[in-house]
């Protein structure tokens, strides 16, 4: 799904903001990064968009091929502000197949279904302001999730969100993950929620970015985030990212 052989990137010529990035995502793979802010996370993930000129001579292949922008095959959803405020939350969902160029009656029919999955039946016709964050994030959900797009990049969608609200919208990623077959590539903060989701934990240094530890989480799917609070297995992995963080921090001082 993704390839970054050895990628070096700079913007400026001079400083260099992504070092030496090795990264292969396979068909089906859940992977999290974390890392210091402003080490290059939404870069990489921009990059792998086409929304970053590719550097000369770099490798990097998104489903086999340099990335493209606009590419069907590759969704994207950011923390916040990514509906359009004057669309209706149906109009939102259905955006990306209508873009695409889905029928309109098939895309309004994805995206009621979708809306419905994400526990948003009722609000079709709402239009962002009348929604509370959490809701909004639930119909970028639905948008994402109602594209056949097999790689999804997400760039800390549930960052701006309160603790319980992250939780549920955390839980309700895993089922719709577990439904819909997709390889994801997944920026986040919270190493509590890189852990419940993935099935890699990758974490970089801060700037330039550089890949410090590759860690398997070795939790069975189907997962709840009800039950991994309870899970040895998800405290010991948690653990072990967080001493990896810790090391880039001091590595960075160093
Ligand atoms: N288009 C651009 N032009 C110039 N510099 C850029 C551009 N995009 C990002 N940068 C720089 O690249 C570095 C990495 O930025 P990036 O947004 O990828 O970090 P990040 O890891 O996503 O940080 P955060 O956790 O705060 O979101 C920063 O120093 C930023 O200033
Ligand atoms: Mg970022």
């Amino acid at each position: 799904m993704i390839d970054i052989r050895d990628l070096n990137l700079s913007f400026d010529g001079v400083n260099r903001v992504l070092d030496g990035i090795n990264l292969e995502l396979k068909s089906g793979e859940f992977i999290a990064i974390a890392g210091p802010s402003g080490c290059g996370k939404t870069t990489l993930l921009n990059l792998c968009a086409g929304l970053v000129e590719m550097p000369a001579g770099e490798h990097v292949h998104v489903l086999g091929a340099p990335p493209k922008l606009g590419s069907d095959k590759v969704a994207y959803m950011l923390a916040r502000d990514s509906l359009f405020p004057w669309l209706s939350a149906l109009e939102n969902a259905a955006f990306g197949l209508k873009v695409r160029g889905v029928p309109m009656a098939e895309a309004h029919d994805k995206a009621t279904e979708m809306l419905q999955r994400v526990g948003l039946g009722g609000f079709e016709h709402a239009l962002p302001k009348a929604l509370s964050h959490g809701m909004r994030q639930r119909v970028a959900l639905a948008r994402t999730f109602a594209m056949p797009a097999p790689l999804l990049l997400m760039d800390e969608p549930f960052g701006a969100l309160d603790a319980q609200t992250k939780l549920q919208l955390q839980d309700l990623l895993l089922q719709l993950c577990q439904e819909n077959q997709r390889s994801v590539l997944f920026v986040t903060h919270d190493l509590a929620e890189a852990v419940a989701l993935a099935d890699r934990v990758i974490i970089m240094s801060s700037r330039p970015g550089r890949i410090i530890a590759d860690v398997s989480v070795p939790l069975e799917r189907p997962r709840s985030i009800r039950a991994l609070q309870t899970n040895d297995l998800f405290h010991h992995t948690y653990a072990q990212v967080w001493k990896h963080l810790e090391e880039g921090w001091t590595h960075h001082e160093g």
